[in-house]
C-alpha cells in the first residue's frame, strides 16, 4: 500500500449506484455515502451519467475507483450480472474517465473490491497467506487475495458444484426465492465451501454480502474445515475497495 490520502469509491449494483470519499489511512467513509437509484435499463450511458451526478452532488474532483458485477479485464466489462448486457465489451475506464471529465478512474469487479477492503480494513486485515472471500447476494461474487495482493476476477461463484453453478444452488437470493430455513441453506453453502477449500485451501474465508449481517444464524452450522468469519465492513466494502484501487493503481 502506498498512497494514504483521500480517494473516492463508487459502487454500481443492480439497484444502486453508490459513492463516497474514502479517508484511507482508516477505511472509513468521510461522509455519508451518496446513493442514486441505478438507471433502467443499465446501459452504460446511463450509468455513466449517474456516476457524473453522483461525483458531482459529492463534490469531488480527484481520482474515482469504481467496481462493477462484471469481469473487468485492462478496463473492459467482459460479462455482466444484474446488469445490462450491453455493458459486455464496453471500455469501462474510457466511458468513466470521459463522464468524469477525463480524470483519472479505475474500474474492478464488485466482490475484488470488497476482498481488498475487508483485507485491508475489516475482518482479515491481520491475516497473512490466503484469504477467500465470498459475496453472497443475487449471485456469489469471490475474491482471492495473497498477503493483501488482489488476484483478479476469480468468478469462484460460477464453479459448478454438485451439477449446478455454486451461485444457483447457494446465493442469499436462492435462499430467499426457495424459502430455505437457515440450516438447508447453510448445508448449501457447506458443499460450496468444501468443493472451494478442497482447490484453493485459504487459510481463512470471510462471507460477505448483505446476508452476512445475520451471520449468527449460518455460520455455526457450517461444516467446511476452513474457519468462516463474517465480513466487517458491511455495505461499505465495495466503495472502500474502489477508493483503495484507484490510490494504489490496482487496474485488472
Ligand atoms: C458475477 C460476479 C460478481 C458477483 C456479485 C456474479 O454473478 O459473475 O462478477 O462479482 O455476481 O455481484
Amino acid at each position: 500500500m502506498s498512497a494514504r490520502g483521500h480517494a473516492f469509491g463508487i459502487d454500481i449494483g443492480g439497484s444502486g449506484v453508490k459513492g463516497a470519499q474514502v479517508d484511507l489511512a482508516t477505511g472509513l467513509l468521510t461522509h455519508d455515502r451518496i446513493k442514486i437509484a441505478t438507471p433502467q435499463p443499465s446501459t452504460p450511458d446511463a450509468v455513466a451519467g449517474a456516476v457524473a451526478e453522483l461525483v458531482a452532488k459529492a463534490g469531488w474532483d480527484g481520482p474515482v475507483g469504481l467496481t462493477m458485477p462484471c469481469v473487468v479485464l485492462d478496463g473492459e466489462a467482459r460479462t455482466a450480472a444484474n446488469i445490462d448486457k450491453a455493458w459486455i465489451g464496453t471500455d469501462t475506464r474510457a466511458l468513466f474517465s470521459a463522464a468524469l471529465g477525463g480524470r483519472e478512474v479505475t474500474v474492478l469487479n464488485d466482490a475484488d473490491a470488497a476482498g481488498l477492503a475487508e483485507d485491508t480494513y475489516g475482518a482479515a486485515r491481520d491475516l497473512d497467506g490466503l484469504t477467500l472471500l465470498l459475496t453472497f447476494g443475487t449471485g456469489i461474487g469471490s475474491a482471492l487475495l495473497y498477503n493483501g495482493t488482489l488476484v483478479p476476477n476469480s468468478e469462484l461463484g460460477h464453479l459448478v458444484v454438485d451439477g449446478a453453478e455454486a451461485e444457483h444452488l447457494a446465493a442469499a437470493s436462492v435462499k430467499d426465492r426457495e424459502e430455505l430455513s437457515y440450516p438447508q441453506w447453510a448445508h448449501r453453502v457447506s458443499t460450496v465451501l468444501r468443493t472451494l477449500e478442497d482447490l484453493f485451501w485459504p487459510k481463512v474465508i470471510v462471507a460477505g454480502g448483505g446476508i452476512s449481517r445475520d451471520h449468527e444464524q449460518w455460520i455455526p452450522l457450517l461444516t467446511n474445515r476452513t474457519p468462516v468469519i463474517p465480513a466487517v465492513l458491511k455495505n461499505t466494502a465495495g466503495i472502500v475497495g474502489a477508493a483503495m484501487a484507484v490510490a494504489d493503481g490496482i487496474a485488472p
